[in-house]
Order: C-alpha cells, then sequence, then structure tokens
C-alpha cells in the first residue's frame, strides 16, 4: 500500500488531488502538507496533514520519515505571470522545492511526482501538435524552470534510479479553488463571472489558442501515471498531454449555450498574452496515450455543463 505525501496540498491541484488520493488508498495513507493559508474548509478534520515549507529540505525529510511515506507528489508552485513578477520566488520555488524533494526522494527511497507545464514550450516550439520531444527554449522564468526540472528529474532517474515521473499540464479548469497568477487562470475566472451574471474582461486576445484540461482529468493523470508499469515508460520527464485545445472565443460561445445574455470585452494583459504567444496551439500527447494508456474524459462541451453545474450549486451556499 502506497503512504502518500502532497507538498502544496491546499492549492488548485492539491486540494483536489489529496480527497481522490485518499478515495484510492485510504484517509491514513495520504498526508496533506501544508503552507500557507487559505486552508480548504474541512481541512484539518479530513486526515493527516503536516506543515511543510518546500525551501526547507529537512521539514521533508521529517515528513517522510514520520509518516513513512514512499511516493511524493511535489505541488508546489509559483504560475507563470506571478514568476515573470517576482523571478526569485519563481526560481526558489521552481527549482528549489524540487532539488529538495529529489534529494529526500534519492536519500529516503520515494517515487516522486511533479508537474511540468505547456510553459516548458517557446516561441521557437512548433505551434502545432506540438511533438513530445521537440525544441524547449522557453523565454520566461516559470518556462525555464520547469525545462530545468524535467532535465534533473530524468538526471536522478539515470544516476540514482529515483523514481521520477512528470507531465506537461495544460492550463486546468476547475471549481473548487481557484488558480491564481496563471495565464490561462482566464478559463477559470470566465466561469465565475458568467454564474454571477456579470461582464467579463478577458485578458487573453481572440484566436490565442492554449491546451486545457479539466480537473478530474488531470487528476487521472497524474494518478495514472504513478501507477504505470515502469517497463512501458520511454519517457519519465516529462509527458505531453492534453484535453482540449481553445481559444477565449470558442470558450465565450461554449458559456453562452448555458447563459445567452452573458457578456465578455477584451481588456488584454501584455504579460500574460506574452506569455501565451509563446506557448503552443495543441499538443501532440500520442506518447502519454501510447506508454500507460493516457485518455482524457472531457471535451469543450462536457467540462462546461459540469463547471457551470458545480459552480451554480457553490454559488447557492
Ligand atoms: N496554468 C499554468 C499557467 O498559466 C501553465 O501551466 O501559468
Amino acid at each position: 500500500m502506497k503512504k502518500i505525501l502532497i507538498i502544496g496540498s491546499t492549492g488548485q491541484i492539491g486540494s483536489e488531488l489529496s480527497a481522490r488520493l485518499r478515495s484510492i488508498y485510504g484517509v491514513e495513507n495520504v498526508v496533506c502538507g501544508y503552507y500557507a493559508p487559505p486552508f480548504p474548509d474541512g481541512f484539518f478534520e479530513a486526515g493527516p496533514t503536516v506543515e511543510i515549507d518546500a525551501l526547507r529540505i529537512e521539514q521533508i525529510a521529517d515528513a517522510v520519515r514520520k509518516f513513512q511515506i514512499d511516493t511524493i507528489y511535489n505541488l508546489a508552485a509559483i504560475l507563470s505571470a506571478t514568476a515573470e513578477k517576482k523571478p526569485q520566488l519563481g526560481w526558489d520555488v521552481g527549482v528549489g522545492s524540487l532539488l529538495n524533494c529529489l534529494d529526500v526522494a534519492r536519500d529516503l527511497k520515494c517515487a516522486l511526482f511533479t508537474p511540468s507545464s505547456i510553459g516548458a514550450f517557446g516561441p521557437n516550439t512548433p505551434k502545432d501538435n506540438t511533438p513530445q520531444d521537440t525544441i524547449q527554449r522557453p523565454n520566461t522564468v516559470y518556462g525555464i524552470t520547469k525545462v530545468i526540472g524535467e532535465l534533473v528529474s530524468d538526471y536522478y532517474y539515470d544516476h540514482w534510479k529515483v523514481d521520477t515521473r512528470s507531465v506537461r499540464f495544460p492550463g486546468i479548469i476547475s471549481s473548487m479553488t481557484l488558480p491564481g497568477g496563471g495565464t490561462t487562470d482566464y478559463a477559470v475566472e470566465i466561469f465565475y463571472k458568467a454564474v454571477k451574471g456579470e461582464i467579463f474582461e478577458c485578458p487573453i486576445k481572440a484566436g490565442t489558442f492554449m491546451d486545457m484540461m479539466y480537473m478530474p482529468d488531470a487528476l487521472n493523470a497524474a494518478i495514472q501515471l504513478m501507477e504505470a508499469d515502469p517497463a512501458k515508460l520511454i519517457h519519465r520527464n516529462s509527458f505531453n498531454i492534453t484535453a482540449m485545445s481553445f481559444d477565449p472565443e470558442m470558450l465565450y460561445h461554449a458559456i453562452k449555450q448555458h447563459y445567452p445574455d452573458f457578456q465578455m470585452v477584451y481588456k488584454i494583459d501584455p504579460l500574460k498574452q506574452h506569455i501565451a504567444d509563446s506557448w503552443p496551439n495543441k499538443l501532440d500527447d500520442s506518447c502519454a496515450r501510447e506508454e500507460w494508456g493516457w485518455k482524457p474524459n472531457y471535451d469543450l462541451e462536457r467540462m462546461t455543463e459540469d463547471m457551470v453545474r458545480k459552480l451554480k450549486m457553490k454559488n447557492k451556499k
């Protein structure tokens, strides 16, 4: 039976991954590492927790020893737009916390999952059907830390057989915890405005396509990859995955099917637009499909329907 530590368990992915992992492996076998508020409702009552600053290696090692952890999900992150504004923090969290996790994983014999991102690609990467193995010359702090993360994770596998695995997440759309400081955040924020009957000011230009994914698929990807037969993995760090690719207009029209009076205007954020312009339009995720059976369940219409339903319920509370 796995004993899992989630670092960054109160964030957008962690807050949902923790519940899913606990439903699979048992509440007591999933320890939620937390750093700073806000904490999700019922966080401390739901199962074991531990305070962890991912920049302090001894805190990670102590938690691994105390709870006899064998698998770490390292979700501590500073997203793309914030990392451009606070580069030192971007380097520290993007690279520093990963190196700490890798050293602990090597010394205390844990498997390690770390998210990479569509941000690991840059302006001279092929934009359409972006291959698994291609040019990676990102021009953002976030993207550079992701490329370093991919390379150093493969290095720890090659040299010390640390079981490192990773996916390049696209923008993740979810209803429980808001992302913050990401370029793809608009695709979450738009739903909150639609459900409240407010006008949405879109920071990204019409015609800017990016890969996206609904949270249930993102959770499946992380868990399925960590459960995959290692003999079948040709790649490790990191797999292209995607579920849909759209621009703001396509998302707006999908939401209008549910809220015909919903209005969107454009108020372009130059930093986010610059970042989005450097990222692919759509990834080719065939290696993930072949090597560990990746297959998403939600397309734009299904995701939109479910987001609207969940946020309506949340609004009523
Ligand atoms: N969602 C992230 C961001 O926009 C990309 O992985 O920064």
